[in-house]
């Protein structure tokens, strides 16, 4: 009888600690600043993350993402925080689209490998640089 009358609240006081593990948890890794890109204070969301990997495996050898100096072409951090590309275009989705899509100078065209999602994931993870 006594384990029956135990049984709620030991339930209540799990859900308890399982709510604090995970508000101790956001905040945490809302503090976390172990990737490389100091300007962005929070986790990447879903959609940045496919782009990340998408830009890991498509642009990286040629792009580093986390400063400005060029490796084969220029440096893309802040790609999307400064008015103007490199070239001097505006730095706006369709711009960068463009050049993804139809490539430019030494850049070969990504419109055949990417599909849209990757496209639109790509662009989002961009933005976060
Ligand atoms: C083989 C090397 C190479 C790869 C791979 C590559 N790029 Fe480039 N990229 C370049 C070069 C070189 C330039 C400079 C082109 C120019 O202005 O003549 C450039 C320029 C750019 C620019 C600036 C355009 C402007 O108007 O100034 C952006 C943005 C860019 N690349 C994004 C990407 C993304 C995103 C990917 C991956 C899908 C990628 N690049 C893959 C070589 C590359």
């Amino acid at each position: 009888m006594s384990d029956t009358r135990s049984r709620p609240s030991c339930r209540t006081r799990t859900l308890i600690a399982g709510a604090a593990t995970l508000l101790l948890g956001g905040a945490l890794a809302a503090g976390c600043r172990s990737d490389a890109r100091p300007d962005v204070h929070r986790p990447l969301t879903l959609e940045e993350q496919r782009g990340q990997a998408v830009f890991a495996a498509q642009c990286a050898q040629c792009h580093y993402a986390d400063r400005r100096s060029a490796l084969h072409g220029p440096g893309l951090r802040g790609v999307f925080r400064r008015p103007y590309l490199p070239s001097g275009a505006p730095a706006n989705d369709d711009r960068v689209r463009a050049t993804i899509e139809h490539g430019r100078g030494m850049m070969p065209p990504f419109g055949e490998a990417l599909n849209d999602q990757q496209m639109r994931d790509l662009l989002a993870y961009l933005h976060t640089l």
